[in-house]
């Protein structure tokens, strides 16, 4: 009992290296959580992390320019794709139902699911690239910079039309500029 009361008063009284104390563990914590988040953001951003699940499209996109170039500027998995949401789509699908988990986890697994979901994946993100008038692709490539006299006359001459007056976004003229397509068949204007 005396104890505790001694303990108490300890508490309710800190000393000022106490509080330090308290103050600098709540400090150390708060990096340490972080540090750790942003691993965690860092992590999932990596072509290592993609390539769990889409070990074949990473081994494509070698042979792009977008891997190699005489620049040596690479755009990785991320800087093209935000990351899909998978985490929250993982969490939403465990709440709905333990079927649906092994359904996604087994949507493109070996490479004749991929290949037959493939044109609806890419549906899917032409479509998101179409909404956002293709923000990612602008990230590096801004129009304004652009030096027609530097391109070859085709690119030049679409640029400075379709594209200059907003009519057009990356994606419409540039499919498969980063991986193979998928197969076209029944894809609208496409022949
Ligand atoms: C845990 C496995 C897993 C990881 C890791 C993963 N993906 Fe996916 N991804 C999938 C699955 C499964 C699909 C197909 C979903 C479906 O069938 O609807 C998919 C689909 C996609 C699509 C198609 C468009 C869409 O919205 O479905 C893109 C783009 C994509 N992933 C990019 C990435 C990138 C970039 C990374 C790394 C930052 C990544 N993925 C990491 C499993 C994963
Ligand atoms: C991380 C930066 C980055 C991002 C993001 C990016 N690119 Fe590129 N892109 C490059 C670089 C670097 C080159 C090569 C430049 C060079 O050396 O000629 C390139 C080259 C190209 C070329 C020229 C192809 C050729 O054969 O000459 C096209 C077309 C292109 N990108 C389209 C796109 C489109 C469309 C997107 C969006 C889906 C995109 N890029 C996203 C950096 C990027
Ligand atoms: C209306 C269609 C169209 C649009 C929209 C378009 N492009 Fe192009 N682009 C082309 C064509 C066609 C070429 C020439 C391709 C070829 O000759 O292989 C080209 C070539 C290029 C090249 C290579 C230039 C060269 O001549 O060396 C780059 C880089 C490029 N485009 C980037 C982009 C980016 C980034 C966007 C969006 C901001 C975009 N394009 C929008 C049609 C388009
Ligand atoms: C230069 C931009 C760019 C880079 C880099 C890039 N992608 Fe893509 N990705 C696209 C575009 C644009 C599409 C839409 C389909 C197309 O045009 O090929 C796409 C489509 C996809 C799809 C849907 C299925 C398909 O093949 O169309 C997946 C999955 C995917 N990307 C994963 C990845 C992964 C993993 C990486 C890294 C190894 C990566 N992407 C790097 C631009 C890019």
């Amino acid at each position: 009992m005396k104890l505790i009361k001694a303990f108490w008063t300890k508490l309710k009284s800190p000393s000022k290296a106490a509080l330090g104390i308290v103050l600098f563990m709540g400090f150390a914590g708060g990096l340490m959580f972080w540090g750790a988040f942003n691993m965690g953001m860092e992590a999932t951003n990596t072509e290592e992390f993609c390539s769990g699940c889409h070990a074949p499209i990473v081994a494509e996109i070698q042979e792009t320019i977008h891997y190699s170039n005489r620049s040596g500027v690479r755009a990785i998995c991320s800087d093209c794709h935000v990351p899909h949401e998978w985490t929250d789509k993982i969490v939403r699908k465990v709440q709905a139902s333990k079927e649906l988990v092994f359904h996604f986890m087994g949507t493109i697994d070996t490479p004749e699911k991929f290949q037959e979901r493939r044109a609806h994946l890419a549906e899917r993100e032409w479509a998101r690239l179409k909404a956002n008038d293709s923000l990612e692709c602008r990230n590096c490539h801004q129009f304004e910079y652009m030096d027609f006299s530097e391109q070859g006359s085709r690119s030049a001459k679409l640029h400075s039309t379709a594209l200059a007056n907003g009519e057009k976004t990356c994606v419409d003229c540039h499919k498969g500029i980063a991986h193979k397509l998928p197969d076209m068949h029944g894809v609208e204007g496409w022949q």
